[in-house]
């Protein structure tokens, strides 16, 4: 997915406000969960919201990609990385908090995906815990034809990223364009992303078939909502 993109992740993505956005899940968590001491961070990616909650909780990451990964790795030693797919995923211990943040969940391709992405995330918490998923858009949101762009103007580093979006049943596809100027040469090459359009009714039957109780908020961390979940108190599940 970002095999030939990971390097550049961290400049394509530098308008998002990471440290703003750990705080408010810090503070969301918090408020359901005075206690929480531990913390894991499903996609992961290149470790930034990991960077501003490693301070405050036992944090570890998870991630798909090699690539993304090591990034993370060389920003956050001593933190547990794990590879592994968030349907799938089993590290035999449980946390105060799971977080699944942008739009991640959108790469659990079909609703038993993401069913089961949901549960593994809950079957990670402690009894009390507290799972927030930043969901992808909605298939009522989602509009063809929008055409996108990111550009990045470092000193030896400029990027024009765009992108036409589509929908194919309940995929959205994004083949982003990537044009790399950096004192070594200039590349191009794309990448097809796929993230399939969940609805609010899917995200919330997830959560509840996890045995979660769940809020949405319609606002979340950048506009695009925000499921938190809490797990039972008591550890009848
Ligand atoms: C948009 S990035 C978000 C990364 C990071 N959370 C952030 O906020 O920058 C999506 C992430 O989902 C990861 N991902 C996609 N499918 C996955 C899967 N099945 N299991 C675990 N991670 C996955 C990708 O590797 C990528 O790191």
């Amino acid at each position: 997915m970002f095999t030939r993109s990971a390097r550049f992740y961290d400049a394509v993505y530098s308008f998002k406000d990471y440290a703003a956005e750990a705080a408010k899940a810090d503070a969301l968590i918090k408020e359901r969960n005075p206690g929480a001491r531990t913390l894991l961070d499903v996609a992961c990616g290149t470790g930034k919201h990991l960077e501003h909650l490693r301070g405050r909780y036992d944090a570890e990451g998870l991630d798909l990609d090699p690539e993304l990964l090591a990034i993370a790795r060389e920003r956050l030693p001593g933190i547990p990385l794990h590879q592994g797919d968030m349907t799938t995923f089993e590290l035999g211990r449980r946390f105060d908090a799971v977080i699944c943040l942008f739009s991640s969940i959108g790469y659990a391709r079909t609703v038993e995906d993401l069913n089961r992405a949901v549960a593994a995330m809950a079957g990670h918490l402690e009894p009390g815990g507290v799972l927030v998923v930043e969901p992808w858009i909605t298939p009522e949101a989602w509009q063809d034809g929008h055409v996108g762009a990111v550009f990045v103007d470092e000193p030896d580093l400029k990027i024009a990223r765009v992108n036409l979006s589509e929908r194919d049943g309940r995929l959205s596809r994004m083949d982003f364009h990537y044009l790399v100027a950096t004192p070594a040469g200039i590349d191009h090459f794309e990448e097809r992303h796929e993230l399939a359009l969940f609805t609010d009714d899917e995200y919330v039957a997830a959560f509840g078939g996890a045995g979660l109780e769940v809020e949405h908020d319609p606002e979340g961390l950048m506009g695009r909502g925000l499921y938190i979940g809490c797990a039972p108190a008591a550890s009848t599940r």
